[in-house]
């Protein structure tokens, strides 16, 4: 059942996503629409960076063991992507910051919430990335706390930041 409940809210965060992006917020100038497409990619990149944390939990509550070893391998496989992604995901959203502050920005004003609420987002994706590295040399219980929390608390301001209107 949970299992339905964590495909759902994967497909439903992806195509919300793009229904929003693609639909109501089209854009004439061609810089615009490429720093949408950025972000695009980048926040699936995240999302499935983020679907670590239910693989792990459930791997450490089932008593199923072949979901168990199921998901095990799954885990390899997608940690054997972990940093990449995060890297690619940066670097997009780095461009798709950096060309929405100039061309949006100048046009709505650098105070607004769609801006200020983008570069928060950049913030808590730093500390992010800082924890991810630092669980990444040595693990510890307070560090896998510390990557996991400040990983959902960038995944909270970003979505906030894309459903903000303009
Ligand atoms: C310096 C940081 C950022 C700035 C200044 C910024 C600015 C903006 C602006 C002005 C828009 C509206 C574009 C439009 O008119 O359609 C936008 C849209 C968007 N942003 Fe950002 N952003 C930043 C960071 C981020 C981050 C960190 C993420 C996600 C991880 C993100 C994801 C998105 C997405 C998916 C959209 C499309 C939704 C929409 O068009 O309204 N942005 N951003
Ligand atoms: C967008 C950036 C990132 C997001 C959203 C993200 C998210 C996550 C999440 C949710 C988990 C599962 C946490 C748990 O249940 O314990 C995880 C695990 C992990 N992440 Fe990240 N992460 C990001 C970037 C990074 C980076 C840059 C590194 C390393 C340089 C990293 C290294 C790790 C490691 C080592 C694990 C633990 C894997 C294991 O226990 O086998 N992460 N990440």
């Amino acid at each position: 059942m949970a299992y339905y409940i964590w495909i759902f809210l994967n497909a439903l965060l992806v195509i919300s996503t793009f229904i929003y992006i693609w639909i109501f917020r089209t854009h004439d100038s061609h810089i615009v629409t490429l720093g949408q497409g950025f972000a695009q990619v980048a926040i699936i990149l995240f999302i499935i960076n983020v679907n670590m944390y239910f693989i792990f939990l459930v791997i450490r509550r089932t008593k199923v063991r072949k979901l168990k070893i199921t998901l095990a391998r799954l885990s390899r496989l997608m940690m054997k992507s972990h940093i990449k992604l995060a890297i690619v995901g940066t670097i997009l959203i780095v461009f798709h910051g950096g060309i929405m502050f100039f061309k949006i920005g100048g046009v709505i004003g650098y105070g607004h919430p769609k801006i200020i609420s983008g570069i928060v987002a950049i913030l808590f994706l730093k500390v992010t990335l800082l924890a991810g590295y630092l669980r990444h040399k040595k693990s510890s219980g307070r560090r896998r706390k510390f990557h996991y929390t400040t990983a959902f608390l960038f995944t909270l301001m970003f979505l906030v930041h894309i459903f903000l209107p303009i």
